[in-house]
C-alpha cells in the first residue's frame, strides 16, 4: 500500500505536553474522533451494542472485538493497483479482553476460582478476541463510516477454522482430535501487532497465547515448558459448563477433560503468524508456521524485489527473547505472489556483536553451524530444558525459542514492533523494557541491551550488509534510549539525542514508518510522572528529532497506527482504557480507534 515515498521527513507540528487527562490530546491544528469502539456491530444481523454489557456471545461474534491492537488500512482498489484514501478495509487485532467490562456483572466464577464458567460467557470472551475486517468509506464531509452490509465485513475469532501451513503441517506434535492429520486448528488468540504482506493480505501475530491453555500434567513437554503453558489459564475457558470440544480443547492435559477427546497438542497449534486475506471473505486463515513458533509481536516485510526472495522480520516479546528473520526459498514475482511464499524458507535469529556488527544464525538442521551447535548441546541443560535433540526440522520449528537458545542468539529487552525505513531500508525494532536485565540470576547486559534493569526501553536499528535484506550479516546502532528528561543517546562520544519535555517517553512498543518515511513511536509503559498517560511520538530518522504528537486517555496503551496512502487520515488504536473513555455517559470503557486529521487537510506530521 505504499504511496510515493517523499523526501521530507521533517516534523512540522508543535509538540504536545504530557497529559493526565482522560481524553486524547493532539497538536494545534489537528482533530480526532473515536471510531469502531468495542461492540460496534459490523456483520451478520448487526446486533446493537448494549452499554450494560448484556450482549450475548452470538452478538459479540458480529461486533468489533476488544483491546484493539495492530491495524492496517487496505485501499479498496489495492488489488487493481489503486491507492484509494477514501475507502478501504480497516483490519485490526483484538489482543485480549477486560472481563469486567465485557460482561454485565463481570465474569462468573466460583469463589475458589475453579468454578464452572457459563458457556455463553466463554463464547463471548473467545469472540471478543481475534481480528475485525471493517469496510470503511469517507463521505463528502470527510466523515468515515462503516459500509453497512458489505461482504468484506468479517469477524475472525478465537474459534474460527484455520489451516496449518508450512513445515508444521502434518507434524505429529500438532495432531489433535479436531485434526488427526495435523492440518487444521481453530482460532487465533492474543493477536498483538501485525504486518501487511506485499500481496495485500494481513498477518496477525499470536503473542501471549500460552496463557489460554491449562494442563494438569506435572511432566510437561518442552514445547510447553519453554513458553510457560502451566496449570493455570488466564480466563478459565477450559472450565466452560459444557462438554463441547471447542471449549474443552483449552485443557491440554494428556488426559483431557473429556476422555473421548485428546487436545494435549492444542497449544502447539498456536504461536504463529496467521495470514488473513481481507479481500476474500470466504478464505480460511492460514497459520504460516515457517515464520517460527514463539510470542510473535508482529511482522515487517522488507521492500520486495522482483525475482528475489521475500524477507520479513518478527520479534518475540518476552524478556530475554529474540529477533527473527525469514527469507523465502522461492522468489517474489508481483504477478503471482501469495502466501505460499511464506511456507518454505530459512528462519534466522539475530546475534548482535559488541563491535556493532551482527549475524543472522540459521535455525536449520542443514546449516553446518547450527547442526554443530545442536550436536554439542545434546545431553546438556539448555535453560530449564534437558536437551535430547531434534527429531527433524519440524521439531526445530515447533521449538523455535529453544533452537534460538542453542544457536547462540542475543537475548533482547523484549522486542515489540519492527519497522523498515522506506527511504533507506534500515530496520528498526522497539525494545520495550526488561526490568530483569543484569539482575542476579538473569542474563547480563550486552552491547545491544546495555542498561541494567532497563525499565524504559530503547529502539535499535540496523542495515543489512550491502543493504540486501537476504544478507546474513548487518551493522547496528541504537537509534534512541527512552527515559526521562536529560536521557542521552550517545554516538562516537556525542549526544545525538537528549530527551526533554517535548519528547520524554518510556516503553516504546508500536513502531510504524508512514509512507513519507516519518517514524511513529507508540508507548505501553509506566503512566506515572514524568511520563503520564501513554503516547505516540513522531521521529525524523535522518536527524533523530523526536516530538510528542499524541497522548492517550487514562490507563491505556497507545498501540497500532496506520494511515491512508495520502497520510491525511491516521488511525490510532487505544487499548485497555480506564474508567468510561470514550463515552462519559457510560459506565464501562471501550477500546477504540482514534481517527486523526489535520484541520487544513494536510499531511499528518508534516
Ligand atoms: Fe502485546 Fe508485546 O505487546
Ligand atoms: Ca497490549
Ligand atoms: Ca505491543
Ligand atoms: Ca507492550
Amino acid at each position: 500500500t505504499s504511496g510515493d515515498v517523499q523526501s521530507s521527513t521533517e516534523l512540522g507540528f508543535k509538540p504536545v505536553a504530557v497529559s493526565t487527562e482522560n481524553r486524547v490530546v493532539v497538536p494545534e491544528g489537528y482533530s480526532t474522533e473515536t471510531f469502531v469502539p468495542w461492540g460496534t456491530p459490523i456483520t451478520g444481523s448487526y446486533p446493537e451494542y448494549r452499554a450494560d454489557g448484556t450482549n450475548t456471545g452470538e452478538d459479540q461474534e458480529q461486533q468489533v472485538g476488544m483491546h484493539h491492537d495492530g491495524v492496517h488500512f487496505f485501499p479498496i482498489d489495492q488489488k487493481s493497483g489503486g491507492n484509494s484514501s477514501a475507502e478501504g478495509l480497516l483490519v485490526m487485532n483484538h489482543e485480549y479482553i477486560n472481563q469486567g467490562a465485557l460482561h454485565a456483572n463481570g465474569p462468573t466464577r466460583a469463589a475458589d476460582n475453579e468454578g464452572v464458567r457459563p458457556v455463553d460467557e466463554v463464547r463471548k470472551e473467545i469472540a471478543a478476541h481475534g481480528v475485525s475486517v471493517i469496510h470503511i468509506r469517507r463521505d463528502s464531509n470527510g466523515t468515515w463510516d462503516i459500509v453497512f452490509g458489505s461482504p468484506f465485513n468479517r469477524r475472525i475469532t478465537g474459534n474460527t477454522d484455520m489451516d496449518i501451513r508450512g513445515p508444521l503441517r502434518g507434524y505429529s506434535k500438532l495432531i489433535t482430535a479436531y485434526s488427526p492429520n495435523a492440518t487444521q486448528t481453530r482460532g487465533t488468540l492474543n493477536n498483538c501487532a501485525m504486518g501487511p504482506t506485499p500481496w495485500g493480505t494481513y498477518l496477525t501475530a499470536e503473542e501471549n497465547w500460552h496463557g489460554y491453555f491449562a494442563t494438569a500434567d506435572a511432566e510437561r513437554p518442552r514445547e510447553y515448558v519453554r513458553h510457560g503453558v502451566n496449570d493455570n489459564s488466564r480466563y478459565d475457558w477450559e472450565l466452560a459448563d459444557t462438554n463441547a470440544d471447542e471449549y474443552m480443547r483449552f485443557n491440554v492435559s494428556t488426559t483431557g477433560a473429556s476422555a473421548a477427546e485428546d487436545y494435549r497438542n492444542e497449544a502447539n497449534t498456536y504461536g504463529y503468524m496467521v495470514e488473513i486475506d481481507p479481500f476474500t471473505p470466504e478464505s480460511k486463515p492460514q497459520k504460516r508456521t515457517a515464520l517460527g513458533r514463539f510470542g510473535h509481536e508482529g511482522v515487517i516485510f522488507a521492500p520486495t524485489k522482483e525475482g528475489e526472495p521475500v524477507v520479513c522480520y518478527s520479534g518475540d516479546d518476552s524478556r530475554f527473547e529474540y529477533i527473527y528473520k525469514f527469507v523465502s526459498s522461492k522468489p517474489y514475482h508481483a504477478a503471482t505472489a501469495g502466501g505460499y511464499l511464506l511456507d518454505e524458507g530459512t528462519l534466522y535469529v539475530a546475534r548482535f556483536n559488541a563491535d556493532g556488527s551482527g549475524d543472522w544464525l540459521a535455525l536449520d538442521l542443514e546449516d553446518a553451524d547450527f547442526a554443530a551447535r545442536v550436536a554439542a548441546a545434546q545431553g546438556t541443560l539448555v535453560g530449564d530444558i534437558q536437551f535430547d535433540g531434534f527429531e527433524n526440522q519440524a521439531d526445530v520449528v515447533v521449538n523455535t525459542r529453544l533452537a534460538a537458545d542453542i544457536a547462540g542468539a542475543t537475548t533482547m529487552d523484549r522486542p515489540e514492533w519492527g519497522a523498515v525505513d522506506p527511504n533507506t531500508g534500515e530496520v528498526y525494532f522497539a525494545l520495550t523494557n526488561n526490568s530483569n536485565r543484569g539482575k542476579d540470576g538473569y542474563d547480563d547486559v550486552n552491547a545491544a541491551n546495555p542498561i541494567v534493569e532497563n525499565t524504559t526501553g530503547h529502539i535499535i536499528r540496523w542495515t543489512e550488509a550491502g543493504n540486501d535484506h537476504t544478507a546474513t550479516s548487518f551493522d547496528w546502532d541504537i537509534f534512541v534510549f527512552a527515559g526521562e528528561q536529560g536521557t542521552e543517546t550517545v554516538v562516537d562520544g556525542e549526544a545525538v539525542v537528549t530527551l526533554d519535555d517535548t519528547n520524554i517517553f518510556n516503553s516504546p512498543d508500536g513502531l510504524w514508518f508512514d509512507y513519507n518515511g516519518r517514524l511513529w513511536i507508540q508507548t505501553d509503559g509506566s503512566d506515572a510522572a514524568p511520563y503520564q498517560n501513554n503516547m505516540m511520538l513522531a521521529a525524523n530518522p535522518v536527524t533523530r528529532e523526536i516530538k510528542r504528537f499524541f497522548v492517550g486517555p487514562v490507563g491505556c496503551e497507545v498501540t497500532g497506527v496506520v494511515s491512508t496512502p495520502d497520510v491525511k487520515t491516521m488511525f490510532v488504536n487505544i487499548q485497555h482504557p480506564d474508567g468510561n473513555w470514550p463515552n462519559a455517559a457510560e459506565d464501562r470503557p471501550r477500546d477504540a480507534t482514534v481517527i486523526v486529521t489535520r484541520d487544513d487537510g494536510g499531511v499528518i506530521g508534516a
